[in-house]
């Protein structure tokens, strides 16, 4: 049954109030949804620092927000390549520096359908790379910053965790013996998800207090398949995008920007439309799969993650 939480229309931005004080970390947000989410929490007036890995299309961003908002609009950016773990370390170390206070960090860039195995920098299969333990480092080393700001961490998923094989598979992460495209995107937003229910279990077990959200956008016209996806996952988007079950970009911001704002949301749970097949609609709770909290499971793909990328949690 639809969430009704937020009546009829289902969490919009005109939920939000001031939000001036407030500062936002999203990762990827020169484009699609995570730049929408910046352009809503910036007409509210927060101060928004983007994780981006280009330079160029960063600096573009941040000039069409600040025409969009003013030159005294509070946007910048820090490079950041999540599919190399070492500049991961070093935007994290330049964000620690730089950013005082972190009411919420967005992890929302990914790569998806990419059609041929490909590995990240540090020889991590690219979707896995990229979407899960890129974002598991990022996460471990401004941990401390979020609980001291009494902030909170979203996870941006897809629906796409309930297409794979709906597990991890340990024995061949990098999909050596049978890679495809969906499956291993599937994997690498489960393992994200899985990522976040573990994390909550943790905090509450060291008796911190950072709050952790999972949503997704449903499905959003960006160019998350254009940049990734092979040629015809782009045309079957392409055609899927003129149809009503498509939504706009923007609209696919709203999960993610109610999750780092609004009070009141279950953690154990997946926000994002309600409406047909949650891919389009009103935006609320929608359904999860018990399978997406697996413990046996999340505490196996943790121990894996902190083995894979060198990076221990502090508790
Ligand atoms: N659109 C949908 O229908 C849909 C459905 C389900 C889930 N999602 C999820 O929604 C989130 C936002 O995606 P989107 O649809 O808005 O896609 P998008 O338009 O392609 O935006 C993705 C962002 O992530 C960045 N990015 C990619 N690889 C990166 C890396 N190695 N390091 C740092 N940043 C990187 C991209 O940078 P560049 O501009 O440099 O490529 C871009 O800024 C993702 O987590 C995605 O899995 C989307």
């Amino acid at each position: 049954m639809a969430d009704t939480q937020f009546g009829p229309k289902g969490w919009t931005p005109d939920c939000l109030g001031d939000l001036k004080g407030k500062t936002y970390v999203i990762t990827g947000a020169n484009a699609g949804a995570g730049y929408q989410a910046a352009r809503i929490l910036l007409s509210k007036k927060a101060s928004v620092v983007m994780l981006n890995r280009s330079a160029q299309k960063s600096t573009a961003a941040v000039n069409e927000l600040k025409q969009e908002f003013g030159a005294e609009a509070d946007v910048s950016f820090i490079r950041m390549d999540l599919a190399e773990l070492a500049t991961v370390r070093e935007a994290a170390a330049a964000v620690l520096n730089n950013v005082p206070k972190i009411d919420a960090l967005i992890c929302n860039a990914a790569i998806a359908q990419v059609p041929t195995q490909k590995f990240t920098k540090d020889g991590f299969e690219s979707q896995l790379g990229t979407n899960h333990y890129g974002h598991f480092v990022l996460c471990g080393m401004l941990f401390d910053r979020i609980e001291e700001s009494a902030g909170r961490i979203v996870v941006v998923a897809s629906l796409g965790y309930k297409l794979g094989i709906k597990t991890i598979q340990f024995d061949d992460m990098n999909w050596d013996k049978n890679y495809s495209a969906n499956p291993a995107y599937s994997q690498s937003k489960l393992a994200q998800m899985m990522f976040a229910y573990e994390l909550q279990d943790r905090v509450e077990a060291a008796n911190k207090t950072v709050e952790v959200f999972v949503c997704h956008p449903g499905s959003s016209a960006t160019s998350l398949i254009s940049t990734s996806g092979g040629l015809a996952t782009r045309i079957a988007f392409y055609l899927m995008s003129l149809s009503p079950m498509v939504q706009s970009a923007e609209k696919g911001a709203f999960p993610e920007v109610m999750c780092a704002t609004e009070d009141g949301l279950d953690q154990r749970a997946l926000y994002g439309p309600t409406g047909r097949m949650e891919w389009v609609g009103p935006v609320g709770k929608g359904t999860l799969e018990p399978y997406a909290y697996d413990k046996a499971v999340m505490v196996k793909l943790w121990d894996r993650s902190e083995k894979e990328t060198g990076f221990k949690w502090s508790f």
